[in-house]
């Protein structure tokens, strides 16, 4: 069985007056809404558009629907789901019912002008974080694509993703690869005597979480925060929130360079050496 309901209490629980370690007075201010990326919404809308960005359409959304492996008449909830890039291939593989949540107003706005209309789909403005109506042990199956670095208590969106399953219920969880892709920490680097392209890395083994600025060439930039975990620390939190890891896949850039070029080869070798993102599927404990 999954914990108890939690919170998050990194953010949200802190409030000013808090902050300013003077006691409360009487009724304690209302934690503010968790409002995930609706800073960032238009770009990110923009960027993502009907059918995703590159790496959904050839890498992300593929590995995510073979894994998942969703069968007809089947109800399957997307805990993050922005503005809704798997719900069209979800629909078109027959899913009967299919919730999508994410903390966002604006980007369940641009889900719900897409898909609101559709049979069968439910779109809720929810912090993934904090217990909810969504996770109700209803539902065959759950995804979180690319959002557990987005999201700032792990065990708590894992803990309400395994709520929100039927018992042995399945779940996709794909990510940022947590050991090769880490903002500010990660970098590509050319060695140029012996004509290799390798990952050089900075920083791993602590948490942390990175400001990151989405436009950032442009004055106003912007930003939201990366979540760093370590693998350890990533797998740990599955197990507390209730879900049982029982299979991983290290997803690769599509991306080639263009043969002859003076870097291709080594460009070629790295790109098949150097995962860019981390697929999990996991069962309800
Ligand atoms: C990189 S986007 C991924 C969205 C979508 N799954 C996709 O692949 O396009 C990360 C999403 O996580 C959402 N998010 C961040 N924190 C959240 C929270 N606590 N609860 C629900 N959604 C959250 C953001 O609003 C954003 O839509």
């Amino acid at each position: 069985m999954p914990p108890p309901p939690r919170r998050n209490f990194h953010r949200s629980h802190i409030s000013a007056t808090q902050a300013s370690g003077k006691p409360p007075h009487g009724k304690p201010p209302a934690a503010p809404r968790e409002q995930g990326w609706d800073p960032v919404a238009a770009w990110y809308d923009k960027l993502v558009g009907d059918g995703g960005s590159d790496y959904h359409r050839q890498v992300i959304l593929p590995a995510t629907m073979r894994l998942l492996a969703p069968r007809p008449g089947e109800a399957i909830i997307d805990v993050c789901c922005g503005q809704g890039v798997l719900l069209r291939p979800l629909l078109d593989a027959g899913v009967a019912k299919i919730t999508g949540i994410d903390a966002s107003a604006q980007l369940i706005r641009a889900a719900k002008a897409r898909h609101g209309a559709e049979r069968g789909v439910t779109l809720v403005t929810a912090d993934a974080c904090a217990p909810g109506a969504w996770a109700d042990g209803g539902h065959d199956a759950a995804t979180c694509v690319m959002a557990v670095h987005d999201v700032s208590d792990a065990v708590a969106l894992f803990s309400n993703m395994a709520r929100a399953l039927k018992p042995q219920g399945r779940a996709v969880v794909v990510l940022m690869h947590p050991c090769f892709r880490i903002p500010r920490q990660s970098h590509w680097g050319w060695d140029a005597e012996q004509k290799i392209q390798y990952r050089r890395l900075d920083g791993y083994g602590s948490p942390r979480a990175i400001a990151i600025t989405t436009h950032p060439g442009k004055a106003s930039g912007e930003q939201t925060t990366f979540h760093h975990r370590p693998l350890g620390e990533l797998l740990s939190a599955m197990g507390k929130g209730g879900l049982a890891v029982t299979g991983c896949e290290e997803l690769y850039s599509h991306r080639r360079s263009q043969a002859g070029g003076p870097f291709s080869k080594a460009e070629h070798h790295a790109a098949q050496e150097f995962p860019l993102f981390l697929a999990l599927t996991a069962r309800r404990l």
